[in-house]
């Protein structure tokens, strides 16, 4: 007998009057007084359930059938019929049904079939994607990593996994977790610290990476196109939605490019996403039009519609500067936007995703390449309504003495820099690339606004369940 999952039946009408076995877990269930059982099976493999029903003349009705709760598993036998209810389409007239495993004790079975609060799912990551909701994001999330490696590699980029454990800061921003196999926790004085680092494992400091950037900039410089795309991690103190500790990124990097073409490169990259999600992934958009977000179509269809704009930060400032809203951080030429800037941009000035380029050197990192005018550099960075910056990006600084002079004013340290340096040194290329906050985009996509619904088992300060 064929063996199918629920997505079979409703992508494929072939299989009505047709007998199968299918397996799965019972989201709801009702035993009537008639004698008739309706269960509610789901799979993982599509936001609908199929309706099982099940008749008290199969032999194990009594015994084992009246005995099911939420959260079992079956494995059942029958013919798929058109249902005649009005509530789906499909259900199935079961003829054997085997219990595979039972929920002990169903009132403390913690998913009931009643909406629980995205909180209340965060303290059970294990058991959270048994419900429709974290099925939607988690199919919606795989089907964004394959089209992103589809894209990329459909253009002839080369996928480079680049190393986790890293000995550099590279975003000279300092906020990294430390790796450590031997390092002793006493030694809080700088002397000693150098002491007992030899004896640690990698005979020096190490951490999680921040970013694959630099590492990818040496494949890029060899190979011409390459992205990586991993785990990435981050111990700013920031407890907001659009931070977590664990992220993942997408870097792409690409030799022979200027600023222009990774702005155009990285808005095709959101276009073929959203095109392929809308495709592959339809029942899960209208899942989320349904229970989350009404304006999800709205806002896919308008961005593979609308033309891209840029703007330089300059003019960002001068928009923020006359605009009548009263920021808690004060704007002027030369400071950093904050995401309260950045959300004014989007969602009241423009009502759209916008890229600002071109910042104050100062604002950025040492990397990025300084323009003609020396104050600002060739950057870019990516922001959308109601969720910010999701992408930043800039050419990088292809000349070996600009770089060393900004690595230098940094206080950085040129030695541990130098094979950086060196990509300068030996057929130095311009190149340029960029960054995408995978977990960002996602909420850009789904409408879903914290990034912590959107992982499978989120890091975040205070909180790093299973
Ligand atoms: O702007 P960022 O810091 O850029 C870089 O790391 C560059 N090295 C990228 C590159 O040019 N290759 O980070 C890139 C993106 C941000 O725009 C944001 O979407 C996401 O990574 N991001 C985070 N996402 C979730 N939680 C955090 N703590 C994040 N920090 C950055
Ligand atoms: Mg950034």
């Amino acid at each position: 007998m064929k063996k199918i999952l629920v997505h079979d039946i409703y992508r494929n009408c072939n299989l009505v009057n047709q007998y199968i076995t299918l397996s799965g877990w019972i989201r709801n269930r009702r035993h009537s007084k008639s004698g008739i059982s309706f269960i509610d099976i789901y799979d993982g493999s599509c936001a609908h359930t199929i309706q099982g029903i099940i008749n008290k003349n199969i032999c194990n009705y009594k015994s084992e059938v009246l005995k099911l709760t939420n959260g079992c598993s079956i494995s059942i036998e029958g013919m798929i019929i058109y249902s005649i209810g009005k509530y789906q389409k499909y259900e199935i007239q079961v003829h054997k049904i085997k219990i595979i495993g039972l929920v002990e004790s169903p009132h403390n079975y913690p998913i009931s079939s009643k909406k629980h609060t995205y909180e209340y799912l965060r303290l059970i990551p294990h058991l959270r994607p048994r419900t429709n909701f974290i099925g939607v994001i988690t199919r919606i999330r795989n089907g964004m990593f394959n089209a992103i490696h589809r894209f990329l590699q459909s253009k002839h980029y080369c996928w480079i996994p680049t190393p986790i454990i890293t000995t550099l800061d590279s975003e000279g921003a300092g906020s990294m977790f430390r790796v450590s196999a031997e390092l002793n926790e006493q030694c809080d004085n700088k002397l000693n610290q150098s002491k007992y680092l030899k004896k640690d494992f990698f005979g020096k400091e190490t951490f999680l990476t921040v970013s694959g950037q630099l590492t990818a900039e040496s494949y890029a410089c060899a190979m011409t196109k390459v992205y990586t795309f991993g785990p990435t991690f981050r111990a700013e103190n920031s407890n907001t939605t659009r931070h977590l500790a664990e992220f993942w990124m997408l870097e792409v990097e690409r030799s022979f490019c200027n600023l222009g073409d990774i702005i155009q490169l990285s808005y095709d990259i959101i276009k073929y996403v959203i095109q392929y999600i809308l495709q592959n992934n339809i029942l899960d958009i209208e899942f989320i039009y349904s229970n989350i977000d009404k304006n999800i179509f709205h806002r896919l269809e308008n961005f593979l519609h609308s033309p891209i704009i840029q703007i330089e930060y300059i003019d960002a400032i001068k928009i923020l500067l006359k605009s009548k809203k009263k920021f808690r951080y004060k704007i002027t030429h030369g400071t950093d936007l904050s995401s309260e800037h950045e959300k004014y941009l989007v969602n009241n000035y423009f009502h759209s995703p916008v890229f600002i380029k071109n910042y104050p050197k100062n604002l950025k990192a040492f990397y990025m390449k300084l323009n003609k005018d020396c104050n600002t550099v060739a950057a870019m960075d990516f922001l959308v309504p109601n969720v910010g910056e999701i992408i930043g990006g800039s050419e990088r600084e292809d000349c070996q003495k600009l770089l060393e002079k900004r690595i230098l004013e940094l206080h950085l340290n040129k030695i541990d820099y130098s094979w950086y340096i060196d990509l300068r040194r030996y057929g130095s290329v311009p190149h340029a690339g960029f960054g995408l906050g995978f977990e960002r985009l996602i909420s850009y996509i789904t409408g879903v606004q914290n990034v912590k619904d959107l992982i499978p088992f989120p890091r975040t300060v205070n909180h790093a369940l299973c």
